[in-house]
């Protein structure tokens, strides 16, 4: 009897591990990217000084490069994984599930909430980093106007709500996967793992309020 199977360089458990440590490093990109954001509530100097602090920082490239990795490891591990999974049950496929029976709802759409915030992702980048260029002075030097950019583009209506229900799907997404990956880590005792479920769904909970309340607010300056 032949027994051909063909070798993976990493296995599921490592595929899982790299998906854990890599979403767990891109939960804190959210929360900084957030933080940095929250100069938007404080006008368009402070909003404006920060972006151009980051941009004009020469290592802004080593950080986007940083970044993209991180997104496409983490990416390419969860392609990999449902694939696995989809050959291994074939019939009766559900996402790679640890959560018991059946699993919950953000486990089992964990697919496609993540879909959802790459292409929000995509549209997110082209729409303001690579959006309106228009060009501000402040403190006699001259910078990106980032937050006329972004004030404008958040006079419509419908990318506010391209933004809100984007922003449902990742909170959705991470709600389960903050706590999945400290268990694809080896980092769960069973008995933390009711506080660390906790804190993965309040972790979802600021996804969703806290970034949605910034394009809200943008709208709401419109005008003013
Ligand atoms: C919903 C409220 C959000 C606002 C108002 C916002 C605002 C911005 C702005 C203004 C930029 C351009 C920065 C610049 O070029 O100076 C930017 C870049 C970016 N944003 Fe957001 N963002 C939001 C949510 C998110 C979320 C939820 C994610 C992740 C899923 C995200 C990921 C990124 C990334 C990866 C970049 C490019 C960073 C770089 O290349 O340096 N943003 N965001």
């Amino acid at each position: 009897m032949s027994s051909k199977r063909k070798c993976s360089p990493l296995s599921s458990i490592g595929k899982k591990q790299i998906m854990g440590a890599t979403g767990l490093l891109l939960c804190g990109f959210l929360v900084t990217h957030f933080v940095g954001n929250c100069t938007l509530f404080l006008g368009p100097a402070a909003f404006n000084k920060y972006s151009h602090a980051l941009t004009s920082n020469p290592l802004i490239y080593l950080a986007e490069a940083a970044l993209l990795g991180l997104f496409l490891a983490h990416i390419l591990m969860a392609i990999k994984l449902v694939i696995e999974n989809k050959k291994a049950r074939p019939v009766e496929y559900h996402t790679y599930i640890k959560s018991g029976r059946g699993g919950t709802f953000a486990s089992k759409t964990m697919p496609y909430t993540g879909i959802i915030a790459l292409v929000f992702l995509v549209i997110h980048i082209l729409g303001l980093k690579f959006g309106t260029q228009y060009s501000t002075t402040i403190d006699g030097i001259e910078m990106r106007d980032i937050y006329k950019t972004t004030i404008e583009y958040f006079q419509d209506p419908l990318h506010i709500v391209f933004y809100i229900i984007s922003m449902i799907a990742l909170g959705i997404h991470t709600s389960h996967g903050f706590w999945s990956a400290f268990q694809s880590l080896g980092l769960s005792h069973p008995k933390y793992m009711p506080k660390i479920q906790l804190a993965s769904k309040l972790f979802g909970l600021f996804v969703v309020i806290g970034f949605s309340s910034l394009p809200i607010f943008c709208y709401l300056q419109g005008g003013h």
